[in-house]
């Protein structure tokens, strides 16, 4: 009996032309083993009748299986299948092939590290007002941007459309050079450089050039998550390392593991927690590394919105040997899916890092890099900056204040700097009633989203509380929204 194709609904509304939807569903079933070798295919017309198309569509598609070796014409009659199904296994004939339309899949078919990545339950919600680090995206300077953007398309160099840059382009890091001088008042060359795809592809590249499979990195306890996913998925051993009110315990990283390769840390801003680290222990770090050839990458995330006069100094311009790698992002003071962010190191081992780069991840997109070049130099980024400077301090105020006036039986709120977050611990009496965990899934369900504490943490016992985002909180709302975290935490 001839196959008849009575089964396929054809899609006018898809962007796929028809004849690749009949092809396409004659090639499942023919690699599927639903249509096996030599099967006659209905004729053309009795097809078009059957689907509700034109002949001449029912022929392109035949014609294409044809060409493709799925089909064959046979005299007069029409077409038959000509190819064997590939077999897989001894499964059952329906479901023996591997090309059948809906694959099932388990994690566990994949990698160790793909699993490890995926085993930890995170949640995050950048479009919440209070999510940490998410900047105000109203006031920014769209409209300058996308002129800029524009013109940089219309005259594009042949070289940028070709040329791979894996340690970005000139341009842009020279205005990088310019403007990590002039905003975070720290000197570098534009050798010393490397554009990458922000600070998380940064730390995937660092962790995989600096560790072995095994070798033990020291984390901040509680620390930034992707730092910990990079290195698992670079296979190191994770150490957590403990904060104090300086900053890593440094004495206790070293006591824990002694020969770690590597050290990432947020010396200016502690993140979570906003503490910074103290000089003491900034000299003791560095001497650490040096005494172990071993690499610390500095993950200098929000400094940009200190006021001058209150900018600290980075570790990078302590660093005497080379063993500190500075990594920054924009987005932070532009926003985050722009994916745009660099490291400063050394010429030499920038250069090593992009060389093996460009084999693995090749660059970050050049035109965007130079956009950001040419709205660098426009000066509109360092004003924006400054302007929103003055903004997020207002609203890290009105923020601070609601949750101090309206949850103060239940949360603790240490002075906290700059940034786009702080953190408030919850009590003793809250913390013995409910885990951070859960008060966040129910502020969640009320509509409010705010990321629970003990996320960042690798090890127990973990301090219970919320990181507040306060970037994209307009003051005016603050109040309504801060009253529906204490509503959920006082109806518990
Ligand atoms: C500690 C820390 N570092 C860096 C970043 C920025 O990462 P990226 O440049 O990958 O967006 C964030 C973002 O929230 C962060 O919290």
């Amino acid at each position: 009996m001839r196959k008849s194709l009575a089964g396929l609904r054809l899609e006018r509304a898809r962007a796929i032309p028809l004849h690749q939807q009949i092809a396409q569903y004659l090639r499942e079933l023919i690699l599927g083993g639903e249509l096996s070798n030599g099967s006659l295919l209905a004729g053309s017309r009795v097809i078009a009748s059957e689907i509700g198309c034109s002949r001449s569509v029912v022929n392109d598609a035949l014609e294409l299986l044809c060409a493709e070796g799925y089909l064959e014409a046979v005299d007069r009659s029409g077409f038959k299948v000509a190819l064997e199904p590939p077999v897989c296994g001894h499964q059952p004939p329906s479901t023996r092939s591997p090309y059948r339309t809906t694959p099932r899949l388990r994690v566990d078919q994949f990698s160790n590290v793909w699993k490890l990545l995926l085993s930890e339950d995170y949640e995050i919600n950048p479009m919440s007002p209070f999510s940490p680090g998410a900047p105000e995206i109203g006031s920014f300077p769209f409209d300058a941007w996308a002129r800029i953007v524009r013109q940089t398309w219309r005259t594009p160099e042949r070289q940028l459309l070709l040329a791979p840059a894996p340690q970005g382009v000139p341009r842009l890091r020279d205005a990088v050079a310019d403007f990590l001088g002039s905003v975070r008042g720290l000197l570098c060359r534009p050798e010393e450089i490397v554009i990458t795809s922000g600070t998380a592809n940064s730390l995937d590249l660092l962790a995989r050039m600096l560790l072995n499979p095994g070798d033990a990195v020291w984390l901040e306890e509680p620390g930034f998550s992707e730092a910990r996913w990079a290195c698992s998925a670079a296979g190191g051993q994770l150490v957590p390392v403990p904060v104090d009110e300086s900053g890593l315990i440094v004495s206790e990283a070293i006591k824990r593991a002694p020969n770690a390769r590597l050290a990432i840390v947020t010396p200016s801003n502690q993140y979570p927690l906003g503490m910074m680290l103290s000089l003491e222990r900034r000299l003791q770090l560095l001497e650490w590394a040096y005494q172990q050839n071993a690499w610390i990458i500095e993950d200098d995330y929000n400094s940009e919105f200190r006021q001058p006069g209150n900018m600290i100094a980075s570790l990078k311009s302590l660093d005497k040997t080379g063993r500190v790698i500075y990594v920054g992002t924009f987005s932070k003071i532009m926003f985050p899916s722009l994916r745009i962010g660099y490291l400063v190191a050394n010429k030499v081992f920038a250069d090593i890092f992009a060389r093996g780069r460009a084999r693995i991840d090749l660059h970050t997109s050049t035109h965007l890099q130079l956009a950001l070049a040419n709205f660098l130099r426009s000066g509109l980024l360092i004003r924006h900056v400054r302007r929103m400077r003055a903004v997020y301090a207002e609203r890290h105020d009105a923020v601070v204040h609601e949750f101090r006036h309206q949850l103060a039986d239940h949360l603790d709120i240490p002075t906290s700097g700059i940034g786009l977050h702080f953190v408030a611990f919850f009590t003793q009496s809250l913390a013995a009633r409910i885990s951070d965990i859960e008060a966040a899934s129910r502020t969640r369900a009320a509509g409010v989203f705010v990321q629970a504490l003990s996320q960042c943490y690798l090890t127990d016992p973990a301090r219970q509380g919320f990181i507040v985002g306060f970037g994209q909180v307009q003051t005016e709302a603050a109040s309504r929204l801060v009253g529906t975290i204490a509503a959920c935490l006082a109806r518990h």
